[in-house]
């Protein structure tokens, strides 16, 4: 019998032949006693413990128990550089062709609401950028781009790196997601903290982000790095900081970085839940939507045009991005994604039309003359989550289909009875559920409200 910590566990039949496979750690369990004591983790054990995890060799109760213990030890600079490094090195390093155009991408701590990445990548490319967007799926009560654009008919994100570089090259733009072979250490990683509540980590933030950027060959970044009640950061300080943290590793790993830190005390846009803000992303590419939805996906285009100095400042780049929105090129692009990745188009066309997918809609209502003050963004996340819009465990299956959508946004003056929100379930047991949860989640007030700035710091 193997000891406790004395790994060769589940050896990886596949990456690695059990005749020649032998294991990195001999003892892993002095690693997890290290951190806990809050010793600092050598490089090479870094790097030895994230080979051996991607192979197999060290089961998820022990890694469990690291990450734990990292969420509450944390990692110095070095550690959290040789862990970013050594998470991106565990899979294929994109290198794409010379050509004029700039590799860029943006990436989000992640919110409820954020979509963002869906209406941009398209755009960024009609704006003469290359885009190997690669996501994750929803961690905690955030969503996530993988598991929203999983919502559209047939969509394929596990790309391979030959099919990834060859379409970003032909049509400008591919949004993927971490696959055996690209960045698996973040795949399995992701996966793990999201069920062990050890996702709110500076490290471990700053390395499964900068692991997915850092392989894409990329020369500019703008990162959205969010803090509020549904943020993984909630106070402004600790976004401050992570941000700091991570635009220091990636420029020093020769990416040109901006992070944005931005409120996330209210859901962003008006939808929340996997494919209503896939329909909400539509919109905006439509040049319609929510403006503070527009605000984001505008301003990170335009940092990445500043950073690759395709703009003087950053109003011409504004300029520039919001034109280009309002051609229709990223719509059409958009849907050159979708056949370049196997979507049904018309399908998606036929679901777009439709007023709802899930079973029924149920409309929140005020009680009373006022103005919104307060939508809970975590409340409303943790409502998405429950109705089967999120994950629990590992091996959740998500309901892409439930959500909410017609969010009345902060500083909205309504009347008593005039709907705040609508929830999309699928039984009248979640009906019920959803009307009291999210009623408490809106607050209103009799004093007009101002709606606090989106963007409150850019580094
Ligand atoms: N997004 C990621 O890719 N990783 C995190 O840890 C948080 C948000």
């Amino acid at each position: 019998m193997v000891p406790f910590g004395q790994a060769k566990i589940r050896p990886s039949v596949l990456a690695c032949p059990p005749m020649i496979c032998q294991p990195l750690f001999v003892n892993f369990l002095s690693l997890i006693e290290a951190k806990r004591d809050g010793k600092a983790l050598a490089c090479d054990d870094i790097r030895l413990f994230v080979t051996a995890y991607v192979r197999g060799e060290i089961p998820d109760y022990q890694v469990a128990a690291l990450l734990m213990a990292i969420y509450f030890r944390g990692l110095n600079a070095e550690e959290t550089r040789v862990l970013t490094l050594a998470m991106r090195n565990s899979g294929d390093v994109l290198k794409f062709p010379e050509d004029p155009r700039p590799i860029v991408d943006k990436h989000s701590t992640g919110g409820i609401g954020d979509k963002v990445s869906l209406p941009l990548a398209p755009l960024l490319a009609c704006l003469g950028f290359r885009v190997p967007m690669i996501s994750g799926r929803g961690l905690g009560i955030t969503g996530g781009t993988l598991d929203k654009i999983e919502s559209i008919p047939g969509f394929s994100t596990q790309l391979t790196r030959e099919r990834l570089i060859a379409q970003v090259q032909e049509i400008g733009v591919a949004m993927g997601g971490q696959t055996p072979t690209m960045v698996p250490a973040d795949r399995l990683l992701y996966a793990l903290r999201d069920v062990t509540a050890t996702v709110p980590s500076i490290p471990l933030i700053t390395a499964s982000i900068l692991s997915k950027k850092l392989a894409e060959d990329i020369s500019a970044l703008v990162l959205d790095v969010k803090f509020g009640s549904a943020a993984f950061m909630q106070r402004r300080g600790q976004a401050h900081e992570l941000a700091i943290n991570m635009t220091k590793i990636a420029n020093e790993s020769g990416v040109k970085t901006r992070a944005m830190i931005t409120d996330m005390n209210a859901p962003l846009g008006r939808a929340a839940g996997n494919w209503l803000e896939v329909k909400e992303s539509i919109e905006c590419l439509e040049n319609r939507g929510p403006e503070d939805l527009r605000e984001l996906v505008i301003d990170s285009a335009a940092h990445l045009l500043v950073l690759t100095n395709r703009a003087r400042d950053l109003a011409a780049a504004r300029q520039q991005a919001s034109d280009m929105l309002a051609s229709g090129a990223p719509r059409r692009k958009w849907d050159e994604l979708l056949v370049a990745q196997g979507a049904d188009i018309n399908a998606f066309n036929e679901k777009l039309r439709r007023e709802r997918i899930a079973n029924m809609v149920v409309e929140v209502r005020s009680d009373r003359d006022g103005f919104v003050s307060r939508c809970d963004a975590r409340m409303a996340g943790e409502l998405v989550r429950d109705l089967g819009g999120g994950r629990l465990t590992k091996d959740s299956v998500i309901d892409f289909d439930v959500g909410i959508d017609g969010i009345k946004p902060i500083g909205s003056q309504v009347k008593c009875g005039d709907v705040l929100c609508r929830v999309h379930v699928r039984t009248l047991e979640q009906a019920d559920d959803a009307m009291n949860r999210m009623q408490v989640a809106f607050e209103i007030s009799r004093e007009p409200v101002q709606r606090p700035p989106l963007v409150v710091e850019v580094l």
